[in-house]
């Protein structure tokens, strides 16, 4: 597990080197052996100083998180997390010098341990990132981290770093004092023995008499002016919902007014709480787990050989193709980018141009780089260029008449291997392969806008879909880079169906008389990134009112309404206020759509909605809208449009930034308790209506 040596001028190099994994993990073995090589090199009168270092790639990745979703008691926990900091402890106060040695990553517990030591000399790797990510995953540095960093960093400065969870990269790390010392790596162990070497007497500050935190102490009037600021943030950007802001600001506070020894055991006792935590076990399961599933594609069906896109057709060259050419030729994939005619294709190359260059201009890509992109990107308005490609997407407009022609000028140009896909985000898959020759090979592939930045594709298979078509899909969307669900056909698929129900729950409470503020709040403190309102105005109303004839026109007597569909005539038929793009809908927006600072919610919608005398406090606006969101999940469960809970948790998360805390669209069944979610939504049908009526089986759903 380590590589222990020490040299003629004894110092003890310990190399971790932890078998069987890619990655130096700290879990309860790797810890206790960790102590053992420590006690070792500190009992051994040879040794003068210590350099801990690594055998692999990495320094240490930090925690093994494996366990993190087991039922651990306070009791098997807390001795771990308190054995480390004796550890550590030991590494501080032994009288040795003890130098950190850090080739690569060292993030979470790992960068933790080099804070234990008196110095930390870092390689210049450029892929190395080095910091405390643990609040991603809904825990805190647990390993003396809440500890050490303000006391080395200052409180202000290092209640960001453990509040923002960022990783750095060695020039970075160097500029915030996280590492003392950068050096080629060749130079690295040798350097590192000779700081142990040329300083016997190393302390750290916390432990030399007078030691006072940089900036000033947590009672100093510094620190006084800090806490109630850095809580007001913390609530700011959390709501509350992410308990691991408060622990973070609670160790902080409450450790580093005392001794580092009882701030450490502070820390560790909310660890332990933290992991027990259903919000941290929520997180780490789906945030991490079933994420990482997906993105090595979990559900791929088997036998079918992996494929690469060499050559990709996109038809119509807007805004989705312009995007999928983009994110497609910077994996390295040939392009043909058609439309009605060469000057559109063209246009549509510009688009695809126009983010790189500004990316080019702020120094985060290269100019060949860009121009190698491009070069792969071959504008047209000749189907015969299509011949040679492994897939062709189609984001024409939104029509069926269409999109029947282009699949069919398309397909008579592909070769017998070759899958056509649709990204339309409302048409049924299955209707659309009723014009393919091939509808074993015709399958939907579904981007969210922007392309370049949205890391979800939701694929869905049509009825006759084959897994030839499926197994390519997948393959092409991981060698994008993006993260997959798969899922099977039905109106609006999962993620617009689902997402829908919350813009529409929204607009239903104006029109009950909800104030409009109280309903914009609600959806920000559920989690989401903006109000239902504004994702209205944002997508447009008159793009909600299509879709909702379009449905009503499809399913005829079927269509069961919605108290939202007349608000949405209102706007666009009556008050001509479609939306942001046209600087005002629900909101009016001053500067023609594009100055959202200065957007404020329209005045006169209280005359049009008049305030209801009995308006619901904000939790319980809160849980409708999160709640109408789970109930539609649990009928795309139940109707097999989605075939398990981590492809809906995973897809409401990336898709519609469906709030973190919960774990997901149907994880947050199980977060509320399945049998406490079906009582309250069977209360919320009978104030608003059968839309909330869960269906059969709540608990066997969202398992
Ligand atoms: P857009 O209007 O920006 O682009 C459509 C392009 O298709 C235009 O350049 C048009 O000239 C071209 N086109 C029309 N008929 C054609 C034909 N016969 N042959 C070749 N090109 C033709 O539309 P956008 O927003 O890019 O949407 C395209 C598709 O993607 C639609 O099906 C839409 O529903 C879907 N989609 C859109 C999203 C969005 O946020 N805009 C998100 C996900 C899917």
């Amino acid at each position: 597990m380590f590589d222990t040596s020490i040299d003629a001028d004894g110092i003890a190099v310990i190399a971790w080197n932890i078998p069987d994994r890619p990655v130096n993990v700290m879990n309860e073995t790797t810890m206790a052996g960790f102590r053992d090589e420590v006690e070792k090199a500190i009992a051994d009168d040879a040794v003068k100083g210590v350099v801990i270092a690594s055998a692999k790639e990495d320094f240490i990745a930090g925690a093994d998180i494996d366990g993190f979703l087991e039922d651990l008691s306070v009791e098997a926990l807390l001795p771990q997390f308190l054995m480390f900091d004796k550890v550590g402890r030991a590494m501080e106060t032994s009288g040795k010098p003890f130098v950190a040695a850090i080739n690569g990553h060292a993030l979470g517990g790992g960068y933790e341990t080099a804070l234990c030591c008196h110095y930390r000399i870092a390689a210049d790797n450029p892929k190395a990132r080095i910091g405390l990510p643990e609040i991603g995953l809904g825990v805190l540095p647990g390993g003396g981290g809440t500890q050490r960093i303000p006391r080395m960093l200052g409180l202000q400065a290092g209640l960001q770093m453990l509040l923002d969870g960022r990783k750095h990269t060695v020039a970075q790390a160097a500029k915030m004092g996280l590492v003392d010392e950068v050096v080629p790596p060749e130079d690295l162990l040798g350097r590192a023995k000779r700081w142990a070497l040329d300083n016997p007497d190393a302390t750290q500050p916390w432990d030399r008499k007078g030691f006072r935190i940089p900036g000033g102490d947590v009672q100093s009037a510094k620190g006084m002016q800090l806490f109630p600021a850095a809580n007001a943030m913390g609530r700011e950007r959390s709501y509350g919902n992410y308990p691991a802001v408060q622990a973070i600001l609670s160790c902080v506070y409450e450790g580093c007014q005392r001794h580092i020894d009882v701030g450490l055991r502070v820390e560790s006792k909310y660890l332990v709480n933290m992991i027990r935590h259903p919000v941290t076990k929520a997180m780490v399961r789906t945030g991490f787990f079933e994420m990482t599933k997906a993105r090595k594609l979990k559900g791929r069906p088997e036998g079918i050989p992996k494929a690469k896109i060499g050559r990709l057709g996109i038809l119509g060259a807007g805004m989705m193709g312009a995007g999928i050419a983009s994110v497609s030729a910077g994996r390295g994939m040939d392009c043909v980018l058609m439309d009605v005619d060469r000057e559109a294709a063209e246009a549509g190359k510009a688009r695809a141009a126009a983010p790189l260059e500004k990316r080019v201009k702020q120094g985060r890509m290269g100019e060949a780089q860009m121009a190698a992109l491009l070069d792969r990107i071959a504008p047209t308005d000749d189907y015969a260029e299509l011949e040679g490609s492994d897939l062709v997407i189609e984001a024409v407009f939104e029509d069926r008449a269409i999109k029947a022609e282009v699949t069919k000028a398309a397909e008579a140009r592909l070769g017998p291997d070759a899958v056509f896909a649709s990204n339309t985000s409302t048409l049924p898959i299955t209707g659309l392969a009723e014009t393919s020759a091939r509808p074993a090979q015709f399958i939907g592939i579904h981007f969210f806008s922007p392309v370049e930045k949205m890391p979800l594709v939701e694929i869905i298979r049509g009825a006759e879909t084959g897994d030839a078509a499926v197994a390519l899909a997948l393959d092409y969307v991981q060698a994008i880079g993006k993260t997959p669900i798969v899922v099977n056909d039905g109106r609006g698929f999962f993620t617009s169906r689902v997402f829908a129900t919350y813009v529409m729950e929204g607009v239903a409470m104006l029109k009950e008389g909800v104030a409009p503020a109280l309903i914009e709040n609600a959806g920000k403190i559920a989690g989401f990134p903006v109000g239902p309102l504004e994702v209205v105005d944002n997508t447009s109303l008159g793009l909600s009112l299509a879709i909702r004839r379009q449905w009503k026109k499809d399913l005829g007597d079927a269509y069961a309404g919605h108290p939202a569909d007349d608000v949405f005539e209102l706007f666009v038929e009556t008050l001509d206020r479609p939306g942001r793009k046209a600087g005002k809908g629900f909101y009016d927006w001053p500067e023609g759509g594009s100055g959202g600072k200065t957007k404020r919610l329209w005045p006169e919608l209280g005359r049009h909605f008049p305030r209801a005398a009995d308006q619901p406090d904000v939790e319980e606006a809160r849980r409708r809208l999160l709640h109408i969101q789970s109930v539609e999940a649990l009928r795309c469960r139940a109707e097999n449009v989605v075939t398990s809970r981590a492809d809906a948790d995973v897809g409401s998360i990336l898709g519609w930034g469906f709030p973190m805390y919960t774990g997901g669209v149907l994880s947050w069944v199980g977060q509320t308790g399945a049998a406490e979610f079906t009582d309250q939504c069977n209360a919320l049908a009978d104030r608003h209506g059968p839309r909330f009526a869960p269906p059969d089986d709540v608990a066997a759903l969202a398992a």
